[in-house]
């Protein structure tokens, strides 16, 4: 196929230096994008006049019907036929159209077309993401709900340190995705901004209508500097950055899964669908898209970094490096959907064992911080009555017993100002119900938060 270039070189292009510089083995993924910006932009120079009407006409249609073929699987783009995306479009447009085909590029150039490619196609994932996000927070939600009430230890350091409701554990996910997608939301507004129109680095000299183009490809906005426009990646890296953050996020919840799954933790079962066997051991299954959630989690952190790292002191404006944004972008893009997507169905299918979630509260002096806040409601200072239940747990843990089997007169031996009532506030449940201030695990405060959650995800 014929290059967008040549006319002031004498020799060919080295072999391996052609397939050095290609893209289209991964920008052909924007092939959408470049033939709906291709056919803005052949509408807007027909307006502005800067072609004529029939050339305009010629171009659209020939550009409408390569679109439909490749959506239809009619026509296949094989790596190494052009250059880039942008040539390859082109060249087929020309196939089709002949040389009014060269008229298409005029007052733009390769560089605001990619930036606008990529824009185009990060506003749709994106979407797509928030949504994804959005049944995410379903699943939870509805887990959380099915669940109100199944109590289970609350860790510190991975050791047990107050009983919880296992639906304020899951609500604590929901409210980090809230802020996931928070994040995703307020980026969006710096990716709908048209780039197109700054032509190679410097604007053009052509009558062009960029507020034309942007409502016909329903930008919210036009880029003010056209250096900046074709020179910046920072609507890519922000994104990275956000992506980076949630699927650091999906990392904690995989590994929970992981880890509650175990043998030795058996709090919940996975449904068979996610989860795959061993080639050697019959009896094994595995959690493995909970595993490869967090696995996936280092390639995310990566594709920021490599990004970034290709970005640092690049001189403006465009350089081809930044060809280099495409593939750590797409790859972030597919990772995060499926993982949220493998995650929110692994919730919603998963088992809960309430009965080993409650049992493994009991007799593991969870309530410890019960008994020393009792004694600060009876005036002691909190540091006196934590030392002094500090006393009381080694006690137990010296003659064998759980802090409910303590007696009221045992618990005298150790302060006077104990009474029977000290005796309820032992029980694993009770120390939930006592956890009421705003935010805590008390069934009052989680079911205030259910009811926030569901607020939340009917506004959009
Ligand atoms: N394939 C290039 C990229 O992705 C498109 C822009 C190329 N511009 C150029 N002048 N070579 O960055």
């Amino acid at each position: 196929m014929e290059k967008l270039w040549g006319g002031r070189f004498k020799k060919k292009i080295n072999k391996e230096m052609e397939k050095f510089i290609s893209s289209l083995s991964f920008d052909k993924k924007l092939v959408r994008y470049d033939l709906l910006g291709s056919i803005a932009h052949a509408q807007m120079l027909g307006k502005c006049k800067i072609i004529n009407k029939e050339e305009k006409d010629k171009i659209v249609e020939g550009l409408k019907q390569i679109l439909k073929e490749v959506q239809k699987g009619k026509i296949e783009i094989v790596n190494g036929e052009a250059e880039d995306i942008h040539s390859w479009v082109e060249n087929k447009l020309k196939g089709k159209i002949g040389t009014i085909a060269g008229k298409l590029h005029t007052a733009r150039s390769r560089n605001d077309q990619i930036a606008l490619d990529e824009r185009m196609y990060l506003k749709e994932e994106v979407l797509k993401i928030q949504d994804l996000l959005k049944d995410l927070q379903k699943s939870l939600l509805i887990t959380t709900q099915e669940n109100l009430g199944v109590i289970m230890p609350g860790y510190t350091h991975l050791q047990h340190a107050q009983p919880i409701l296992f639906s304020h554990h899951l609500m604590a996910y929901f409210y980090m995705f809230e802020r996931d997608k928070g994040r995703i939301q307020d980026l969006y507004k710096r990716i709908n901004v048209l780039p197109l129109g700054s032509a190679a680095l410097a604007g053009t000299s052509f009558p062009i209508d960029r507020e034309f183009v942007a409502s016909q490809l329903d930008f919210n906005g036009i880029s003010e500097n056209s250096l900046d426009a074709v020179s910046d990646r920072d609507f890519i890296l922000e994104f990275l950055s956000a992506s980076a953050i949630l699927m650091m996020h999906l990392s904690r919840l995989g590994e929970e899964l992981v880890l509650w799954s175990s043998k030795e933790f058996n709090f919940i079962e996975l449904d068979d669908s996610f989860c795959t066997g061993s080639s050697i051991m019959p009896q094994k299954k595995n959690p493995d898209a909970a595993e490869l959630i967090r696995g996936k989690t280092g390639r995310i952190y990566g594709n920021l970094v490599n990004l970034l790292t290709t970005m640092k002191a690049l001189p403006l404006a465009y350089n081809h490096d930044m060809q280099e944004d495409k593939e750590p972008l797409f790859d972030t893009v597919s990772s995060l959907e499926t993982s949220l997507f493998l995650m929110s169905k692994m919730i919603e299918t998963m088992y809960i064992n309430k009965e080993k979630m409650e049992e493994s509260t009991k007799g593991d002096f969870s309530t410890a911080t019960e008994l020393a806040d009792y004694l600060v409601k009876k005036d002691l200072s909190f540091r006196e009555a934590h030392k002094l239940v500090g006393k009381i747990v080694l006690y137990c843990m010296e003659n064998e017993k759980i802090l409910e089997d303590l007696t009221l007169t045992e618990l005298n031996s150790f302060h006077k100002d104990f009474n029977e009532d000290a005796l309820n506030i032992l029980k694993p449940q009770s120390a939930v119900e006592a956890k009421d201030s705003f935010g805590g695990t008390s069934l009052k405060r989680v079911e205030e938060s259910i009811q926030k959650a569901k607020k939340i995800l009917k506004q959009k």
